[in-house]
């Protein structure tokens, strides 16, 4: 089968198509012919070698998040999944290719409606918005900010904020023309990626900071927090913040806020799954929209690579065998 492998770490032209063995589900698993594949940050991460320190080497096989047909099953698992059509965690790798395997318990079918490409952009960021917006105990009324909402957990929490009756939805983003965009899925004011902007009426303070971006600019972000704010990050896309940010929590002790990092991993796979399947129930009503910015060929990997490294990508980029 034809599968897309990282020959050397670096930027996206170190990617190859390369022709390997189809894998075989082995006992608990399933096996997939793919017909969509999610491309995630953390995918570019370890295309750089950022993760080499994990065991992630040259060769390796990217790709977390497919959506397509059972077409076999390993021992132990019911005949019954061959033929339907799955979304599926595959880990942190084997999800560029024609083929796959996942452990059925990662594995979860689609319903009518709704798309493999709609399944790869909403299966994995979906229940990250939906479990950081719970951890963040939001509550109808309170003035959200989503930094990072062009990004498929940033699409996601900003329509679940809208919906749950937020007073306000604001985001942060790099342009007029992506704010909009924001804006059509809920948000009602648009900051510039610093927080400047948002016009007279913008809120001057949150009650719920979802951050999907870290990175130098955080502590602003967190000066910004209403009494009884919480700030909840759940990525690092702008990087690190400064490792003496929590001293700003300590100075404005008398706000009594709250800071918390949400890893999706931290909750257990049935509450994950459950999840997945009424937000995969939603979009294929249309009640939750899920953004693909793009659908390339898996030969074109290495564009879809470049055009996320340029930023250009708004929600998420898909691949089809
Ligand atoms: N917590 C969890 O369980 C979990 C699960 C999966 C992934 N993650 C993490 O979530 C992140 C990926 O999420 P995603 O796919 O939604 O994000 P993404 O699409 O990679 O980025 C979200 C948005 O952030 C903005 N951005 C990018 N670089 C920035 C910078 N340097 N400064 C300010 N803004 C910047 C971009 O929008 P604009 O250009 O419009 O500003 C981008 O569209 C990764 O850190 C990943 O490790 C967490």
């Amino acid at each position: 089968m034809r599968a897309v492998v990282i020959r050397t770490f670096g930027d996206a032209d170190g990617l190859e198509v390369v022709e390997v063995p189809a894998p075989v589900p082995g006992p608990g698993q399933v096996g997939i012919a793919v017909a969509a594949i999610g491309v995630g940050g953390v995918d570019a991460v370890i295309r750089r070698g950022q993760l080499a320190a994990y065991g992630f080497r040259e060769g390796h096989l990217l790709g977390s998040e497919v959506a397509g047909t059972v077409t076999s099953v390993g021992a132990g698992v019911d005949a019954s999944w061959t033929g339907r059509r799955v979304w599926a965690f595959t880990g942190l790798s084997g999800g560029y290719a024609e083929r796959a395997v996942a452990a059925v318990e990662d594995v979860l079918a689609l319903p009518e409606g709704l798309t493999c490409a709609d399944a790869v952009t909403l299966g994995g960021s979906g229940p990250v918005a939906h479990f950081a917006l719970e951890r963040a105990r939001f509550a109808p009324g309170e003035s959200v900010l989503v930094r990072g909402a062009a990004g498929s957990i940033g699409v996601t929490a900003v329509q679940l904020a809208a919906r749950g009756g937020a007073g306000a939805v604001v985001v942060t983003t790099a342009s007029a023309e992506r704010g909009d965009r924001l804006r059509d899925l809920g948000a009602t004011h648009v900051l510039d990626r610093s927080g400047g902007g948002g016009g007279p009426d913008a809120p001057s303070g949150f009650d719920v900071v979802i951050d999907v971006v870290g990175g130098p600019r955080l502590p602003y972000f967190l000066d910004r927090l209403n009494a009884n704010g919480r700030f909840v990050a759940v990525g690092v896309v702008g990087g690190q913040p400064p490792a003496d940010f929590g001293t700003r929590l300590l100075a404005a002790f008398r706000k009594s806020l709250s800071f918390a990092t949400f890893s999706s991993d931290s909750v257990p796979g049935p509450e994950r799954r459950a999840v997945r399947s009424a937000q995969f129930a939603e979009a294929a009503r249309g009640v939750l929209r899920t953004v693909v910015h793009e659908v390339l060929p898996l030969g074109e990997a290495v564009s879809a690579h470049r055009r996320m490294d340029t930023g250009e990508v708004f929600g998420r980029i898909v691949l089809t065998p």
